[in-house]
């Protein structure tokens, strides 16, 4: 996990490192810190808490008489949040920091007398290591050679070693990329970040060993020229405009992102579907998988796939398939759903299935990540960069892509005719203005629901079918923003065992839309508000009949299927956001999370 920045040879050493630090909160904000260093000296500022706050205690320090810095934003693992555990980790010879997880540091501390035994913290460990390499071998190129081959892990390093006056990259499944004009270099785990700095990029790659001496760059055990190529500009997605969260802009961009992402794969990324795509799609199943909300994504394409395609399909959560047999004798396709493409749970499951020969496809809002670089195809949602760390605009552009990918299925293997096809491309090309409406419309709604789920002590969310999905988005989507205690349930499932939890001061919201299990899943919400459990009704269906207990029905527009989870995922939205609003969380930045997920 965490967040990494090394710049050398630059006039804004100190106010680069700290914007660029800002950038990669979204991966940790429980600590942060910055070494400045040269040839004759190495200074580290620390301090808990976001960044902002290293901000005010690095203030008066000046960067004048250093050649370069090294940067690091946590999201704790091993040993607790407190200013000790901040990275870098320095003395007066050595400076480093890293993201990911080393798996044998206690091995390595047991094995060293000169590791402090008291230490928690697997990059401290691994400071004490290195530092301990650099003592022992005259050439410190060979003590990180050393270190290199007995650590273990997915990660990623940067290292200043005063000794030779060199830094290294070192890298093994965590991310990390180096832009460079001229004898200046940027370094960090986002390469989109990169972008605003120096046009030419160079990403590293696992097993790789970077040194850069002064202006001079090149592997340390391999002979080949390291190649920059040309860095794709972004657009400044740091700025919230005149809203008051990333979130709600986020909420607010889905129109136009879904617009475009839909404009995309109609003129021109699923035109020859066939030629493209077909040695994919002869399999004899189909298995989608992510993490957090992109599972949730998973689940929703399922139902898609059940719906207008005669595969077997099924969905799996990315960190228990890792662990997971797979059938060997079955063709199987994979596909991994991930905004970031770095989550390490689902890069993980994508090597896995990759070595044991199964076919694999990336559905991301990240061209340059990880998973891009490993995956078969890829399949680019166009949601632009994501800030809030709860997924909202990525998560609908994910629905859309799958929604996409299951109708030209359906249609090239004739599983649904040419009408049906049309229709439902139809309904997601208007997909944008509806949602738009939907918004502006629901916003006063989700702000009179948000007051009463203050009177709450739980909101339980349940759907059926499609909706099953969107009610477990709902329910990670308020606990992730607002900490209320809060489960999704899919609606027949109550009787078997949640509805206990129902009682006086429980909420759920019923998703209810009208489709073939309408009486069902009311009857669904009839028996918790027998159990005296307040109910919020979202559906379609107009003039529905009161039910006991109810204390708000909210109109939706009219749905199919294929824009069901969409209709019913704004409104959830809109109420985490409005509640965690009164609640006075940390809306983009909540407690104890990272937007990416870069550890196991
Ligand atoms: C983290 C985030 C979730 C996100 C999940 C998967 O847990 O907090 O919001 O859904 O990672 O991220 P990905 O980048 O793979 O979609």
């Amino acid at each position: 996990m965490c967040g990494i920045v090394g710049i050398l040879n630059s006039k804004s050493l100190k106010s680069d490192a700290i914007e660029i630090l800002k950038k990669l909160e979204y991966r940790g904000y429980d600590s942060a810190g910055i070494s400045l260093f040269s040839d004759q000296k190495i200074r580290t500022i620390k301090s808990v808490g976001k960044i902002s706050n290293l901000e005010k205690k690095s203030k008066n320090i000046s960067d004048k008489f250093f050649s370069g810095v090294i940067g690091h934003t946590r999201w704790a693992t091993h040993g607790v949040v407190s200013r000790n555990n901040a990275h870098p980790f320095a003395n007066e010879n050595l400076t480093l920091v890293c993201n990911g997880i080393i798996e044998n540091y206690s091995q390595i501390q047991n094995r060293y007398k000169e590791i402090p035994k008291n230490i928690k913290s697997d990059t401290e460990v691994s400071f004490y290591y290195l530092s301990y390499l650099i003592d022992k071998y005259k050439n410190p190129d060979e003590a990180i050679e050393i270190f290199q081959k007995t650590i273990r892990g997915n990660f990623a390093f940067v290292i200043f070693i005063k000794k030779n006056n060199c830094f290294y990259i070192l890298k093994n499944g965590s991310p990390i990329s180096i832009s460079n004009k001229n004898q200046s270099f940027y370094i960090c785990s986002d390469s989109s970040i990169l972008s605003n700095y120096h046009d030419t990029i160079f990403h590293c790659e696992d097993g790789d060993i970077i040194k850069i001496n002064e202006s001079k760059i090149s592997y340390l055990q391999k002979k080949n020229k390291i190649s920059f190529q040309k860095n794709i500009s972004y657009q400044n997605p740091y700025d919230k405009g005149n809203y008051q969260h990333f979130m709600l802009k986020e909420i607010h961009e889905q129109p136009s992102v879904l617009k475009s992402t839909q404009s995309k794969y109609t003129s021109e990324y699923f035109i020859d579907f066939e030629t493209k795509f077909r040695h994919l799609f002869e399999v004899d199943k189909i298995v989608l998988v992510g993490c957090g909300t992109a599972y949730h994504a998973s689940m929703v394409g399922e139902y898609y796939f059940n719906h207008f395609t005669n595969k077997e399909v099924s969905t799996e959560l990315a960190s228990e398939l890792r662990y997971k047999k797979i059938n060997k004798n079955k063709q199987i396709l994979y596909i991994f759903i991930s905004q970031s493409g770095e989550t390490m749970d689902t890069l993980m499951a994508l090597k896995y299935v990759k070595s044991m020969n199964h076919k694999s496809l990336v559905i991301t809002n990240s061209l340059e990540s990880s998973m891009v670089r490993e995956a078969e195809v890829t399949i680019p949602t166009y949601a632009q960069k994501e800030v809030g760390v709860a997924s909202t605009k990525a998560f609908t552009c994910q629905l859309l892509s799958l929604a996409n990918l299951a109708l030209e299925l359906g249609r090239m293997e004739n599983s649904i005719s040419n009408q049906i096809y049309k229709k439902n491309i139809n309904l997601l090309t208007k997909l944008p203005s509806k949602i738009k409406k939907l918004i502006n419309e629901f916003t006063p709604n989700a702000k009179i629901i948000s007051k009463k789920l203050s009177q709450a002590n739980a909101c339980y969310f349940i759907g059926r079918n499609i909706a099953y999905p969107i009610a477990l988005e709902g329910s990670l989507k308020l606990k992730e923003i607002s900490y209320m205690h809060s489960e999704g349930f899919p609606g027949g499932e109550m009787k078997h065992g949640p509805i206990a939890l129902i009682d006086k001061d429980s909420i759920t919201v019923c998703l209810i839309p009208n489709n073939d299990l309408f009486e069902k899943s009311v009857s669904n919400a009839q028996e918790i508000s027998a159990r005296n459990g307040k109910i919020i009704i979202l559906s379609s269906v107009k003039n529905m009949s009161k039910i006991n207990g109810e204390i708000k029905v909210m109109n939706m527009p009219k749905e199919n299927i294929i824009d069901t989870p969409f209709i019913y995922t704004i409104p959830l939205q809109l109420i985490s956001y409005y509640f965690a609003l009164s609640e006075g969380t940390d809306i983009d930045q909540p407690r104890n999370l990272a937007k990416s997920v870069t550890v196991e």
